[in-house]
């Protein structure tokens, strides 16, 4: 890699950093924590350290929206709805995904601060 492209990437990590960094100072410290444990528990991997969405959707803009389901239902993604995807990710198959997601070992106090997390994303 020639120097050009070293300063350019160093460039692009170092915003990616203070963006990441000035979004977590605007959560609260509940949300703040449902970051780091959907980052650590490799949630992040499918659904964005900044929950932007990837393999999985996002969690942008998902509280409270209209979800389609494989099945053509439409269901609101409200906290019982949230509940039941983290706990059992195989209950309700969001319309137009191939992955699927991993069952995971998240407690009840993991999965609401990973869901107030959710729902500080609601609005971005
Ligand atoms: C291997 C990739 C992968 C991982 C890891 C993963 N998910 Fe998912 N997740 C998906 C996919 C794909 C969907 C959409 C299909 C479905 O409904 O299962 C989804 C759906 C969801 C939904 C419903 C989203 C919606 O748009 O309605 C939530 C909430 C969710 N995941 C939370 C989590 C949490 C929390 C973790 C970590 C414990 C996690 N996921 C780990 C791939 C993943």
């Amino acid at each position: 890699m020639n120097r050009v492209a070293v300063a350019l990437l160093s460039a692009i990590l170092l915003l990616g950093c203070s963006a990441a960094s000035d979004e977590a100072n605007t959560l609260s410290p509940e949300a703040a924590e449902g970051q780091a444990t959907a980052r650590s528990n490799g949630c992040a991997a499918c659904h964005g350290a900044d929950g932007q969405g990837g393999v999985g959707p996002a969690f942008v803009g998902l509280y409270l929206s209209d979800r389609e389901l494989v099945d053509g239902s439409i269901v609101v993604a409200d906290r019982d709805y949230l509940y039941e995807s983290i706990t059992q990710p195989a209950a309700k198959l969001v319309a137009g995904y191939r992955g699927r997601m991993p069952s995971n070992n998240l407690d009840d106090a993991q999965v609401e601060s990973i869901m107030a997390w959710i729902e500080e994303l609601a609005a971005p």
